[in-house]
């Protein structure tokens, strides 16, 4: 081995030696602080219940038992929203949605002459009660998928409760919604 050689070797110990030194002791200066618990902490949604003011909001309360506190005259305002595509009146024509007169009770996607899309009329073999309605105003694409309705959906169960109720007022002689 000759001198350069171990000059060499040396200055590349010496420079490993030195990086190893400042890595400790950047360790000791900025000593890493790992969480007790791995992966993030993401701030709770849910307000504490209890604490004095409204109730945490639970689990959606069964339509029948909103329906037996619905207001349908809240519900007519509410379609306010619907009325460009429905109408809500006996006799009332197919608009950009079929007509909603006597909806309630009415078989799925049924009304003839409508153009439904195809999600929608292979539900004809199920009615419009207040479950099916409940649940088609949440979320029209969730209830329905494919369905052609453009619409987000309410997403208040008090209001739904409310917009069923109108519905079920439309007609010759409303059924009784079902009781909690
Ligand atoms: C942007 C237009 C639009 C709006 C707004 C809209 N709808 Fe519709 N609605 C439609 C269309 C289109 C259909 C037919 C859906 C299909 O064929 O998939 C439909 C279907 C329905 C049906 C099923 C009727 C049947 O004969 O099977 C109900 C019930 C309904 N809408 C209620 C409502 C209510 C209540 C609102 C307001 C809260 C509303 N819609 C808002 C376009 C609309």
């Amino acid at each position: 081995m000759n001198i350069e050689a171990n000059k060499i070797a040396g200055a590349v110990l010496s420079t490993l030696l030195v990086v190893m030194s400042l890595n400790m002791a950047a360790g000791i200066v900025f000593a890493p602080k790992k969480p007790a618990v791995a992966g993030f902490e993401l701030p709770s949604e849910e307000p504490a219940a209890g604490a004095g003011g409204a109730a945490a909001p639970a689990a959606e309360e069964p339509i029948a038992v909103r329906l037996a506190k619905a207001d349908p005259a809240k519900g007519e305002k509410a379609v306010g929203a619907c009325k460009a595509c429905h109408t809500f009146d006996k006799g009332g024509a197919n608009k950009v949605g079929p007509h909603l007169f006597g909806v309630y009770g009415r078989n799925e996607g049924s009304v003839d002459g409508f153009g439904y899309s195809a999600a929608m009329k292979g539900r004809n073999d199920k009615v419009w009660d207040a479950d099916a309605l409940d649940h088609f105003l949440k979320n029209p694409k969730a209830y329905v998928p494919g369905t052609a309705m453009a619409f987000a959906g309410i997403s208040k169960p008090e209001a739904r409760a409310d917009v069923v109720a109108y519905l079920n007022s439309l007609s010759d002689s409303p059924q009784p919604l079902p009781k909690p």
